[in-house]
């Protein structure tokens, strides 16, 4: 057999290694998309409602879809398609061709490698979402009462992974990513046009349509401890498919590692405690476990046997 052809992936079963236990495994249920996680057209940003819809889809879903964000659609696909060329090369290629700018996972999670590549034509993707004067983080600030330019101005680091899941002989037995929560702000994924990602609403899983072109947009911790809990952070998952290989861009925009992150004071009150201690984010970041248990082996690229 040709080394450079077979790929790690390319199996018939999934391997013990990668079938998760039976608690954190999907299962053979058959799991409803949500047509009810709202997309919010940013094509009129001026528009009063808006604030209101992106903190009402806050509150309740933690997520959120948006269109017309005003970044072209070819610059998008672009950045897919030079991910996608990626995934397609050898492990030690790709290692290769990257720099350190970003990380590439590949595979499910317990299991992730973690190779550096660069993140060159994928990093405009958010910028322009988050920091346009019409899109979502000033957006979000307004309906939280908070001063102009406070989350613009917290949000130091944009981090960015792009997933590529292989299609799975058995996604029943395992998952594209195991359950968590984002300590981000917030996170922008672009999720291509193959559905799996599903979030927790009201401890039932509900998977998030594909809409053409949008962004899905999740509420991440920080801001979640910003607006003192008025603001969901989502836990959600990534589940696998026997047909198709999906390709995914998540951007973090994150706050800086020294930035003290705690309840907004314009929020908090006698009748609105804090409800979360102030932490730099750094501090927060070691002391979270956004996968519980599996946090380290994921977050320090366990790399399989
Ligand atoms: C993530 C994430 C979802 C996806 O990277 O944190 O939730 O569909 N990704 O790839
Ligand atoms: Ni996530």
């Amino acid at each position: 057999m040709e080394n450079h052809v077979s790929r790690w992936f390319n199996v018939q079963t999934v391997p013990e290694s990668h079938t998760f236990s039976i608690e954190d495994r999907p299962g053979k249920k058959q799991i409803p998309l949500c047509r009810t996680i709202p997309i919010i057209d940013l094509a009129n940003s001026e528009r009063m409602e808006i604030v209101q819809e992106i903190i009402k889809a806050s509150q309740e879903y933690g997520f959120f879809q948006v269109t017309n964000h005003g970044v072209p659609e070819d610059v998008i696909n672009g950045a897919v398609k030079v991910l996608e060329e990626l995934f397609t090369m050898p492990v030690d290629e790709i290692s290769k061709e990257a720099n350190s700018n970003g990380w590439v996972y590949m595979g499910s999670t317990s299991f992730a490698t973690k190779v550096p590549i660069c993140g060159g034509t994928t990093l405009n993707i958010h910028a322009t979402l988050w920091n346009n004067p019409c899109k979502i983080g000033p957006k979000s600030q307004h309906g939280l009462g908070l001063e102009k330019g406070y989350l613009g101005g917290i949000s130091q680091v944009q981090f960015l992974t792009a997933s590529n899941y292989p299609p799975c002989p058995d996604p029943s037995l395992t998952l594209g990513l195991l359950k968590h929560f984002d300590h981000s702000l917030i996170t922008i994924l672009f999720q291509g046009n193959v559905e799996g990602l599903q979030v927790l609403k009201d401890g039932k899983w509900i998977g998030v349509e594909v809409v053409p072109n949008a962004f899905v947009v999740n509420i991440g911790t920080q801001v979640e401890i910003i607006s003192n809990g008025k603001l969901r952070s989502a836990q959600h998952r990534v589940v696998t498919n026997k047909e198709e290989a999906r390709t995914t861009i998540a951007t973090f925009i994150n706050p800086c590692p020294d930035c003290i992150i705690e309840p907004s004071k314009v929020i908090v009150n006698e009748a609105n405690p804090p409800l979360y201690p102030p932490l730099s984010f750094k501090e927060f970041v070691n002391v979270s476990k956004p996968f519980g248990p599996y946090t380290d082996v994921i977050q320090n690229g366990c790399i399989d046997e």
